[in-house]
């Protein structure tokens, strides 16, 4: 790949997504705006100041031309796409026609043992799913984490819940992928066990001051003949160890009795156990404040437990880790400290900048490659159809319908045989249905017909 590690793409990513590697990258970690309708700044005086974007999205920002490419290679998407339109709004459909051309491209670059991250919030969660089942297929979804990012303790709160948690979609590329089980496994923390747990846990051991529960070491069935029957501390039991090891146990302070006469019991350390598979719901990892240590001011940025966490589950050191969003390169500096590669894509200048400076405050000052060009393009498969299909917003110029891609027909609006050209201001799309009945004849005349015929401005959409 024409991509070396540590490289950051100050450029639209769609540009250098097109130009990446089928099936090169291990992991994809992407926070893109969340359709929130509003303008994020870095805070004045930080070392972000003066990076913001943009999260309000109209049909005017998209590329027309790719709009049209995402209605002929995913009719069904655009269908549901269209779907979300009629529901939701216009900017709803803008906003989920550029994640989807980007997503396609994302699934492409993946290798086929991958796992995708895309961070969002209940603004578009559930179009984005719906999104992500058609582009890697609804069996390859993995997981809906939540991840509370705060507590709301001030606010007007009267007249409903608080929305404290982003939602984090896994999805793999295929069934096969990188799993590590100890990177979502958390030491036990006295202060978050429940009062049951903490009862259970409640002993201390005096001479060490270690915690400890204890299991029982009976056996389920008394056997009064078998040679796991014999005295331990006065009691006498059918055990699950025979008596040579369980003298071992004793010798080394593991077995305890609460009380004369009580049963024996084995004890096992706190800090000796595993710990705690996380679940979906993650409540440990604080987003980042005012006074946080991590926090350089950029607008939106994540804390680096949380992609440490998502990393080191789902790659292992040495791989290639992808951000197409990267902001102030969290990904990219939890990506360095886990000793993977990395590549990261913002349309902001200060990525570079605060990589750069992010891993030099942690003295992991590193060669970081800036580009600001896109990698060599592979393919170029747009034609002008796609960008009609574009302005016209998939809908027929005549009955204002909205057709599948394939089904357009391009147009000229002043006919040939009327010394009309080819140029693009005299070309239109045109469903089959319309285009023949105009034929040769002008746009206004075709128009005059619809409305006789009393069918233009029908909402119907066949896939
Ligand atoms: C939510 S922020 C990412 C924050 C990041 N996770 C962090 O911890 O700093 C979204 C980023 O997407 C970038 N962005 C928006 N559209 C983009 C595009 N088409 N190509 C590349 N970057 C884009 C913005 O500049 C912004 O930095």
């Amino acid at each position: 790949m024409d991509v070396k590690n540590r490289t950051i793409f100050e450029n639209d990513n769609l540009h250098v997504l097109r130009g990446l590697d089928t099936d090169s990258i291990d992991l994809i970690y992407l926070d893109p705006p969340f359709n929130s309708n509003r303008t994020f700044e870095a805070s004045v005086g930080t070392e972000a100041a003066g990076a913001s974007f943009k999260d309000f999205w109209t049909l005017e920002d998209l590329d027309n031309t790719s709009h049209g490419e995402l209605a002929e290679s995913e009719p069904e998407l655009y269908h549901a796409i269209s779907a979300a339109e009629f529901s939701h709004g216009k900017s709803m459909k803008a906003y989920l026609i550029m994640m989807s051309i980007r997503m396609l491209e994302l699934f492409r670059i993946l290798k086929p043992t991958g796992t995708l991250y895309l961070h969002c919030d209940d603004n578009a969660s559930h179009y984005l799913k719906i999104m992500m089942d058609s582009v890697f297929g609804k069996d390859n979804f993995r997981n809906e984490i939540i991840w509370q990012r705060a507590i709301t303790t001030k606010g007007n709160l009267k007249k409903g819940l608080a929305r404290d948690a982003d939602i984090i979609f896994r999805y793999s590329k295929s069934d096969t992928y990188v799993w590590n089980v100890e990177a979502v496994t958390i030491p036990y923390d006295m202060a978050n066990l429940g009062e049951k747990t903490k009862r259970q846990y409640y002993c201390v051991e005096p001479e060490t001051g270690r915690r400890f529960s204890h299991t029982s070491i009976t056996a389920q069935t008394h056997d009064p003949d078998s040679h796991l029957t014999y005295e331990v501390m006065g009691v006498i039991r059918t055990w699950r160890w025979a008596e040579a090891r369980m003298r071992r146990e004793i010798a080394a302070g593991r077995i305890v009795q609460t009380r004369p006469g009580n049963v024996p019991r084995y004890k096992r350390y706190l800090d000796e156990q595993k710990g705690k598979r996380l679940n979906n719901i993650w409540v440990d990892i604080p987003n980042l404040t005012a006074r946080s240590k991590e926090r350089i001011g950029y607008p939106t940025q994540k804390p680096l437990a949380l992609l440490e966490r998502i990393i080191g589950a789902s790659s292992t050191p040495g791989d290639i880790v992808l951000d197409p969003f990267c902001g102030c390169a969290t990904t990219c500096v939890a990506a360095e400290r886990l000793q993977r590669q990395w590549i990261g894509i913002d349309l902001s200048p200060k990525s570079f900048e605060l990589v750069k400076s992010r891993l030099e405050q942690r003295r992991i000052i590193k060669q970081i490659i800036h580009r600001t060009d896109s990698p060599k393009l592979d393919k170029q498969n747009q034609t002008y159809k796609h960008t009609l299909f574009g302005i016209q917003e998939g809908k027929c110029n005549g009955c204002q319908t909205l057709v599948p891609f394939r089904n357009m027909t391009i147009d000229c609006v002043v006919a040939k045989s009327k010394e009309g050209t080819d140029a693009p201001d005299n070309l239109q799309l045109l469903c089959s249905a319309c285009s023949s009945m105009k034929g040769n004849r002008t746009q206004e005349q075709l128009i005059q017909t619809l409305k006789d015929e009393g069918s233009s401005n029908e909402e119907v959409y066949e896939v």
